[in-house]
């Protein structure tokens, strides 16, 4: 087998396949069978502050309740507060227990205090860094994309200087330059940049005329966006390049690879393919890189990112421009009447 070492936030891994932050971790078999397939890392489910919000006015209501029907007692429940982060932590602190691999946490605050909080719970637990999951939905009309940026790097550093484990960020896609932003992060501290988080968007079921919300995995070949910044991102930053979304086969991890990426996260494949799914990813990639004679990652990692391809137009707006000249094929494959 090629060496498939890699680094992953300043931490050393055995393989660049690192399982992003979902569910499957809440199982120890999982957990295990995920290791033993050749997981090079695993980044916990995140901890989201407005969820332990719910979970405090669903507690508010019960014990509410109970007071009613009790009206004699007062406050019965006054000493009862409400879980927190505590079965949280709890749970990372059992799957720190469980796995021999790198465990990464992943948290997504509301409130700036909220985060350095939370940050410095989790890094007790022992795990070796912190994801900050800064899944922004614009919802706000009157705040503009500098206020926005500007309040995620305050949060960034305010962490970075509150714990001392690697601390780094999983982005939107979604802002007017992220490479801007990315830089600024970089300078900030930012260990790394998982490319990027995948939003989930409403859904509307025309029967019943009412969102549905459903929680779909992502498909095959949904990773050229990831594709791209790698590339872009390259020599660029000093910050790992983690590539995520819609990676399913060992040839997805090498182009990533190719592209720039220092290791790449996976989710969906699993869930679908289970965790033997991942052995298989591996040796694909061995492989690939036999039949290519490399012997280690770092022999092709960035060969076809932004730093070394010819063709310049390949990242330009240009190749867009392009393609869009080139469009017979299309037309020839889709005839129009
Ligand atoms: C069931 C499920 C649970 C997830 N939970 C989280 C989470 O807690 N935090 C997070 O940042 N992303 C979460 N994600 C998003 C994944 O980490 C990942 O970014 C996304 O699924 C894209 O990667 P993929 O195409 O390999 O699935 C979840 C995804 C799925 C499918």
């Amino acid at each position: 087998m090629a060496n498939l070492n890699t680094t992953y936030m300043g931490v050393d891994l055995q393989t660049p396949i690192v399982i992003g932050a979902s569910n499957m971790v809440l199982k120890e078999e999982t957990l295990r069978q995920l290791q033993e397939n050749g997981a090079g890392a695993v980044v916990f489910k995140s901890l989201f502050e407005e969820q332990l919000h719910l979970e405090e006015l669903e507690m508010d209501e019960v014990t509410k309740e109970m007071d009613n029907r009790h009206a004699e007692m007062i406050d019965p429940f006054h000493d009862i507060k409400y879980g927190g982060p505590k079965e949280y932590l709890f749970q990372l602190k059992k799957a720190r227990e469980i796995l021999d691999i790198p465990l990464f946490a992943s948290l997504n605050a509301i409130y700036k205090d909220s985060w350095v909080t939370f940050a410095k719970q989790i890094a007790e637990t022992g795990v070796n860094g912190i994801e900050l999951n800064f899944y922004a939905v614009p919802l706000n009309f009157d705040k503009s994309s500098q206020e926005i940026e500007d309040e995620q790097i305050e949060i960034l550093k305010s962490v970075i200087d509150a714990v001392d484990i690697p601390v780094y960020v999983k982005l939107s896609p979604y802002y007017a330059n992220v490479l801007n932003l990315i830089k600024r992060m970089d300078d900030a501290g930012s260990k790394g940049f998982i490319l990027f988080n995948r939003l989930f968007e409403p859904q509307i079921d025309v029967e019943t005329e009412a969102h549905v919300v459903h929680m779909e995995l992502s498909n095959e070949n949904q990773n050229r966006l990831g594709l791209r910044y790698s590339g872009l991102l390259y020599d660029n930053i000093k910050g790992s390049i983690i590539s995520s979304g819609g990676i399913y086969h060992g040839n997805d991890v090498v182009k990533m690879m190719l592209s720039g990426a220092d290791a790449v996260q996976v989710v969906s494949a699993v869930y679908k393919h289970k965790p033997q799914h991942i052995a298989k990813m591996l040796k694909e990639i061995d492989d690939w890189m036999d039949a290519h004679n490399y012997s280690s990652l770092d022999d092709f990692r960035g060969k076809l990112s932004q730093k070394y391809v010819k063709d310049s137009r390949i990242y330009k707006r240009a190749q867009y421009v392009g393609l869009l000249l080139r469009a017979d094929s299309v037309f020839k494959k889709y005839p129009m009447p």
